[in-house]
């Protein structure tokens, strides 16, 4: 069995105008090397206009895409492909992150074209999934994360199904200052490894990288990683800063 090796990811969201990724990508070239020492997997994921600036300037850093579409090619206005990104170079993307269910209509389901589209490809989704405040204050946290689980990685077959990443992202936590605690995001990410386990065995969840999303501050980063189930993290407002990322980096180290 392999071992998880912890990620850290930073999503910039609809942030970074092309000059300012350029810089930022300039400067995480050292944070690469500094990762790779440490056996640390760093990614970012900027907009479809960055992308193939920030792969270039530091190839050693992974570059994810925020989303994708699951066709090839056609009539969809306003999207990009898989063959699109894959001929710049990029492996990864985002799915299913809470902004698109909530402002693009996407569901588990769509994620779910779009994960199988990737992995087809031989691409890596890092899936999320995670309640709003109304759904975990009725206490219904796990029975929406597992629909979302379930449907969402539904059909992957067993043995490809190590290689995806989920994050794991409170809503209510996502941008608000309002951490989940420790306590609960372990809860959470350990209940869909037992998911996972379900749906493609003991083995496989063991492989399986879940990673912690919502309000990660370089001040708490290493309490959540320091959790049995959580092998990392997705970042939005604290990866944007260069000084900030490294300071993310450095204190899971
Ligand atoms: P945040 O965003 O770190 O700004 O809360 C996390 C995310 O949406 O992935």
């Amino acid at each position: 069995m392999k071992t998880r090796t912890k990620l850290l990811l930073g999503n910039w969201k609809m942030n970074k105008t092309l000059k300012e990724a350029k810089a930022f990508a300039k400067d995480s070239v050292e944070l690469s090397v500094l990762a790779k020492e440490n056996n640390i997997e760093l990614g970012v994921a900027p907009t479809f206009l960055c992308l193939e600036a920030v792969k270039k300037i530091n190839p050693d850093i992974i570059v994810a895409a925020q989303n994708l579409h699951y066709e090839e090619k056609g009539a969809f206005t306003g999207e990009i492909s898989i063959p699109m990104l894959k001929e710049i170079g990029i492996n990864w993307s985002i799915i299913g992150h809470s902004e698109r269910r909530q402002y693009n209509g996407e569901s588990s389901l769509s994620c779910n074209r779009k994960i199988l589209a990737m992995i087809a490809n031989d691409m890596i989704p890092v899936y999320c999934c995670g309640e709003t405040l109304e759904e975990y204050e009725s206490g219904i946290t796990k029975a929406i994360v597992r629909d979302q689980i379930r449907t969402g990685l539904a059909n992957v077959a067993k043995e490809k199904a190590s290689k995806i990443v989920v994050a794991y992202e409170p809503i209510w936590s996502i941008g608000t200052g309002v951490n989940a605690s420790k306590e609960i995001a372990q809860e959470v990410c350990a209940f869909i490894r037992e998911v996972l386990e379900e749906m493609f065995g003991a083995t496989v969840a063991k492989e399986i990288r879940i990673l912690y999303g919502g309000s990660v501050k370089p001040e708490n980063i290493k309490s959540y990683l320091s959790a049995k189930d959580i092998d990392g993290a997705l970042v939005g407002g604290a990866s944007l800063d260069i000084q900030s990322f490294k300071l993310l980096l450095q204190n899971i180290l």
